[in-house]
């Protein structure tokens, strides 16, 4: 059988960084595990903008629509702040979430043992915390029409409208309550049906694909605002959070830092099933480019490493390797590896990128 192909999108700042580290622990799985990988390399963000003057050219969105997945590092920076709209680096990104039409984004939270201490909430609240947060990615404020910015009497009016569809909802409603029956059984969907009626719409959905399908899933609504409230207040009495585009990409970094750092939180963004039942899929980690950290090593790969697990779980049925790479991180975690996001108020030496890399591999060859 063919080997699965994997589209390999470092980006810009940290992304390469932190992506030489995943591309030693692909090797790695190849030259151990049996399991290898075709591996490409090309651009996207502003990289590929210098290249080809745009953040994603279409040979490489043509590529990411057959590869079996895509891996993406991080996309941005200052360099790029003053670009057109319709070219700056996060462009690029979007446009493949729309194409590949990725609506599930799956974001997982947890507290890993070694890193209790290091949250900024106290130990007890976080200590075993594992949270799934289901981000809807391809519609809402961030792509509803009409959007621009427009003149109007004698100022400018900058609009972007909030926009679902009733099977939009229905479709990350399902793979929210298809992922809580493989874990804790309990959804809590978020909106602000209060104030919007596209939350009334969400609300409404969401009840609805409960009753006729899912009604052995415990399901709660909350109003978003009260929602990011309870995620800092009691963050364990979570299972699986699902919502739309935007109060999931807020929801997610905060929850991310409950965890300790922005550099642990990996993501899986997944579509429709083809024709061999792989969802087409992208992973990358939740935090971006870091342009205050990029070029100096001290960026952390975990998150990156762990959108890898989730590949090798979500597209590639290798359950158990993406378990023996998760156990491999706890374990360097546990023995005290830090890369410098995660050296808090205990103080030590921070490792860098590439050290964490080579504890990551070490604690890989050990689980043999
Ligand atoms: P950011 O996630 O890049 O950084 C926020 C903070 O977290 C910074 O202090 C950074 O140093 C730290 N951080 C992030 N990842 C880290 C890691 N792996 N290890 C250690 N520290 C880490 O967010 P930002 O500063 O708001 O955005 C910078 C650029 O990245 C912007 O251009 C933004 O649009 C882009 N961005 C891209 C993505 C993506 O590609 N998916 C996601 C978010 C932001
Ligand atoms: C994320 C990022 C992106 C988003 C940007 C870079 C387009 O913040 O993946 O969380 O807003 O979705
Ligand atoms: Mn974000």
């Amino acid at each position: 059988m063919a080997n699965p192909t994997l589209l390999i999108l470092a980006g810009d700042g940290i992304g390469p960084e932190v992506m030489g580290q995943v591309t030693r622990i692909i090797d790695w799985f190849g030259v151990k595990r049996d399991l290898t990988f075709d591996v490409e390399h090309d651009l996207v963000g502003g990289c590929a903008y210098d290249k080809h003057g745009t953040p994603l050219h279409d040979d490489t969105m043509a590529r990411a629509l057959e590869v079996d997945a895509v891996l993406l590092g991080a996309v941005g920076g200052p360099k790029y702040d003053n670009l057109d709209f319709s070219v700056k680096p996060e462009r690029g990104l979007l446009r493949l979430r729309k194409e590949m039409d990725l609506f599930s984004n799956l974001r997982p939270a947890q507290c890993f043992d070694a890193l209790a201490d290091f949250s900024s909430l106290k130990k007890h609240l976080i200590a075993g915390l594992d949270i799934m947060i289901v981000r809807e990615l391809t519609s809402g404020v961030y792509f509803g029409e009409p959007r621009g910015i427009f003149e109007e009497g004698n100022e400018r009016v900058g609009i972007n409208t909030q926009r679902y569809t009733e099977s939009e909802i229905d479709r990350v409603a399902r793979s929210a309550f298809e992922l809580a029956r493989r874990r804790g059984n309990k959804v809590c969907s978020m909106e602000k049906a209060n104030v919007m009626e596209s939350g009334i719409l969400w609300r409404e959905v969401v009840q609805k694909v409960h009753d006729e399908d899912y009604p052995d899933v415990e399901l709660s609504h909350m109003y978003a605002d009260n929602g990011a409230m309870q995620l800092v207040r009691a963050p364990k009495q979570f299972d699986v959070i699902v919502t739309d585009n935007l109060f999931g990409d807020i929801l997610s970094d905060c929850a991310a830092m409950l965890t300790g750092s922005l550099g642990m939180l990996p993501s899986a963004s997944l579509g429709a099933p083809n024709a061999d039942g792989r969802p087409k899929a992208l992973y990358e980690p939740v935090h971006g480019s870091a342009p205050d950290i990029a070029g100096q090593g001290k960026a952390n790969p975990i998150a990156c490493i762990l959108s890898f697990a989730m590949a090798l779980r979500y597209s590639f049925d290798q359950g158990e390797e993406a378990a023996r790479l998760e156990a491999a991180i706890e374990k360097v975690l546990a023995d005290g590896a830090r890369t410098a996001d995660l050296m808090g108020e205990e103080g030590g030496t921070p490792i860098s990128t590439s050290e964490m890399g080579d504890a990551i591999l070490a604690a890989l060859e050990a689980s043999l």
